[in-house]
């Protein structure tokens, strides 16, 4: 019987993370966490109730007090065949993916407190592996221990394409300018936030798919877990 593993999806804004980690965690009959997604829903909590998280106001105390009163969770949509992210028991799915929420994530997601709360919950998660979680630190922070780790990126501008893409197709309003300054913000903030910040793990295999379809990086992606899955069952043999 294959020994399951540990799969860690990171890399820049709008690369195409989640489309790769949730569809090689069906083909895997693993669980699938978009960690991001997680970080959203903190994001909203905070604008929503006023939070002071931003630098000039920051208030350590009303964001832990805000933490303590956050539950998130992913609940399986049949309809859909997608998990959905749930807010304190509410649906959140779609409001988490707005502009005003991804104007603000990537400050939200550099106060340290926010991200050991977020991380302990994502390690819980993975105590049994079979599972592949996609986000910024997975390789580095989260799962250092991954079995794989990929590292995804492509050029800004075909991220900003295809995200718009994307958002039109969701009916949400919005202009490949907008899109890209943001994506390019929010790798800024990212990669140079003081705590975990974005960065290829050492052992992580860069998937560059500026020029692959969905299909080629998903078969790329699939047979580097075959791989990793075979190495691991043969090694607990
Ligand atoms: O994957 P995403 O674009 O939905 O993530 C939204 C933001 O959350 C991203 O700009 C940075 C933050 N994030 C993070 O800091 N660490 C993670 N593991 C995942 C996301």
């Amino acid at each position: 019987m294959d020994q399951k593993i540990i799969i860690a999806v990171d890399g820049y804004s709008s690369c195409g993370k989640s489309t790769i980690a949730r569809a090689l965690a069906k083909k895997l009959g693993y669980l699938y966490i978009d960690s991001g997604a997680m970080y959203r829903a903190v994001a909203l909590y905070f604008l929503r109730n006023d939070v002071p998280f931003q630098v000039e106001e920051r208030d350590l105390q009303a964001i832990e007090q805000a933490l303590s009163q956050i539950h998130i969770e992913f609940r399986f949509n049949e309809a859909i065949g997608q998990q959905e992210t749930f807010l304190n028991d509410e649906n959140v799915e779609e409001e988490i993916r707005q502009m005003f929420v991804a104007n603000h994530v990537s400050k939200v997601s550099t106060i340290s407190e926010v991200r050991r709360f977020l991380v302990k919950q994502q390690q819980k998660k993975g105590e049994g592996k079979g599972i592949v979680m996609d986000g910024r630190d997975i390789g580095t922070v989260v799962f250092p221990q991954a079995e794989l780790k990929l590292f995804m990126t492509a050029d800004p501008v075909i991220r900003a394409e295809r995200r718009l893409a994307e958002l039109q197709g969701k009916g949400m309003n919005s202009t490949l300018e907008e899109v890209l300054h943001n994506l390019q913000e929010r790798d800024r903030i990212d990669s140079t936030r003081a705590d975990s910040p974005l960065k290829k793990a050492d052992d992580a295999v860069v998937i560059d798919n500026t020029h692959l379809s969905p299909e080629e990086q998903f078969n790329l992606a699939l047979n580097y877990a075959h791989q990793r899955i075979s190495l691991n069952s043969n090694s607990a043999d």
